[in-house]
């Protein structure tokens, strides 16, 4: 058998992960059924009448291409606040400390000896769906690496630990009440979510060395939260009794939000970016060759899973969406589709909204979940996209 390419798997990764493992990220790379491969069915795309805006530098998802549950790598978007710091995997170490019994200090190669791990998760940049030209910097992976929570045990955590806390290696000088301070980006987790047993220290992505710019050589995978929490190039972890307060836990990745009380007054409450919120895009609509139109989307949550989709087409009601079920992991997203079988010709609005297993729906634009935040993070309002048949 020729197996140079196999669906877009090298024989490097075939070397490296044997034949079954290497057929398995090929079928993930599979078109998925539902996600028609229009070109080869002779389906046809209709285009958006509001594009989605592509900066042709960056990687990001180009929605109505989407067919791949496991996200391309050309378009997997990448934020790097203080740049990517060079150099970074030369005699790697990463330092365990703060207030545990016995600190330590591991190789990659320590690491990688570590019982391994593999997680598919879903990661979100809490700003995406903020504005128009930024919906792409979102992408599902699977990331290969070592446990956290055995590591924190071994290293025997004070009874007095609250939170543990990720330091990157990339930093920058900040002002802070005037005065210049160089700080490491750094993000915190309350020590119950730290334990939690999917989150890993992960050196690879989809069967691959993780690259310089997805944090290289080690990232903390934080599934269900926003990527904020999925700590890139992480050289520390520090066990702490008080609260990390750094620019990117308490200053910046911070909501603002009003809540309405029973007494008609607004409740403003500032909280650091966490789990996602549920959501769901229409990625694009297609005309099928033998006639009639369907919708295909996504939809991901991280506080509790996607339960429904539901579509809405112009001024009609919410009619239930089909999702996808062979693709699925607990945080990841799940892609479905709805036969749109009574469209008719003219131009059209179409929006899908995501439903959780707790009950929380994503909201309109006009919502007080979406109306009453006064900052950029955690944009899951519904997103309305204008086609013409
Ligand atoms: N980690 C470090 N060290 N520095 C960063 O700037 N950006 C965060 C997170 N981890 C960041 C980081 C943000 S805001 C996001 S959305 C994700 O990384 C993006 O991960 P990616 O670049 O691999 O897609």
């Amino acid at each position: 058998m020729q197996i140079n390419r196999l669906h877009g798997v090298s024989r490097r990764q075939i070397v490296q992960h044997g034949l079954w493992g290497a057929a398995a990220i090929a079928l993930a790379r599979l078109p998925l059924r539902a996600f028609a491969d229009e070109e080869a069915a002779g389906d046809q795309i209709i285009p958006f009448l509001e594009p989605q805006a592509i900066d042709a530098g960056k990687a990001t998802l180009h929605w109505d291409a989407l067919k791949d549950w496991i996200t391309p790598m050309d378009q997997f978007f990448s934020v790097n606040h203080y740049g990517t710091p060079a150099g970074v995997g030369e005699g790697y170490k990463l330092q365990i400390d703060g207030l545990v019994e016995k600190p330590r200090s591991l190789s990659l190669d320590d690491l990688r000896k570590l019982p391994r791990k593999e997680v598919t998760a879903t990661l979100e940049c809490s700003g995406n769906g903020s504005s128009k030209t930024f919906i792409g910097a979102v992408g599902n992976a699977k990331w290969t690496g070592t446990p956290l929570a055995p590591l924190l045990k071994d290293c025997g955590l004070s009874p007095e630990t609250v939170e543990i806390a990720f330091f990157g290696a990339d930093h920058k000088i900040e002002k802070i009440r005037g005065g210049d301070y160089d700080q490491n980006f750094a993000r915190a987790l309350s020590l119950p979510d730290a334990q939690r047993d999917d989150i890993i220290l992960a050196y690879e992505m989809n069967g691959q060395p993780l690259t310089a710019g997805h944090g290289a050589p080690l990232r903390l995978i934080v599934p269900g939260w926003y990527g904020i929490a999925w700590v890139k190039w992480l050289h520390r972890i520090e066990a702490r009794d008080h609260r990390l307060m750094t620019r990117f836990m308490a200053k910046d990745y911070v909501t603002l939000r009003g809540e309405e009380l029973p007494d008609g007054k607004i409740a403003w409450k500032e909280s650091s970016v966490g789990p996602m919120n549920i959501k769901s895009m229409v990625a694009k609509v297609i005309r099928r060759k033998e006639g009639g139109v369907t919708i295909f989307g996504a939809a991901w949550s991280g506080l509790a899973p996607v339960k429904a989709v539901e579509v809405k087409i112009d001024e009609g009601e919410w009619r239930s969406a089909k999702i996808d079920d062979a693709h699925r992991e607990p945080y990841t997203w799940r892609f479905w589709s709805f036969d749109w079988k009574d469209a008719k010709a003219g131009e059209h609005t179409v929006v899908s909204r995501g439903i959780d297993s707790k009950a929380n729906i994503q909201p309109t634009s006009d919502e007080p979940a979406i109306k009453l935040k006064k900052t950029y993070y955690e944009a899951n309002q519904q997103w309305p996209r204008k086609i013409k048949i």
